[in-house]
């Protein structure tokens, strides 16, 4: 189907979708590839999913499903600050959906949601691996512990200042 000048997909992706032709079972590669993809661009957009299911032969319809089914997959751009709460078990008993709440009514944006500045994205995560600190946040590659809602503007001030 694609010629170098159509593709949309970069260089290393179409070289790792050709290694997995070379396998047995290339399909059960879709999630690895996924993967790869959204590390690269940051999100799956509609036109990549499409290229890698026609590179891939499988149907587009299993693309989007599996993007749409897995919650690591991110659909839209990401805010320059991701943020995540931690919804595991440990986190959620200490009160993460106050948490939550607070940054949803804070930041006028609900969770998968961006700012309209690009600033800000709420995103949740499962367990990790800190239950001792919980409630957790990460803003980017830093973690917050035993965060309360009243926090929340000061952690938001923090990134801006970083
Ligand atoms: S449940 Fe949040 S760190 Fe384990």
């Amino acid at each position: 189907m694609t010629n170098s000048t159509q593709t949309k997909l970069y260089p290393e992706i179409i070289e790792f979708i050709e290694e997995c032709l070379t396998r047995e079972h290339p399909e059960s590669y879709l999630i690895s590839i996924l993967h790869k993809l959204q590390e690269r661009h940051g999100y799956l957009t509609r036109e990549h999913m499409y290229e890698v299911a026609q590179r891939l032969q499988v149907p587009a319809s299993v693309v989007s499903g599996v993007s749409t089914f897995y919650h690591f997959f991110r659909l839209k751009p990401r805010g320059r600050y991701a943020i995540s709460i931690c919804l595991g078990t440990a986190c959620f008993v200490k009160g993460a959906d106050k948490i939550l709440e607070a940054f949803r009514k804070k930041l006028g944006i609900n969770m998968g949601e961006t700012t309209k500045d690009g600033l800000f994205s709420l995103e949740n995560t499962r367990c990790l691996g800190v239950c001792g600190l919980a409630p957790v946040v990460t803003i980017n590659d830093k973690i917050y512990s035993r965060v309360t809602p009243q926090q929340v503007p000061d952690l938001l001030s923090r990134a801006l200042a970083d």
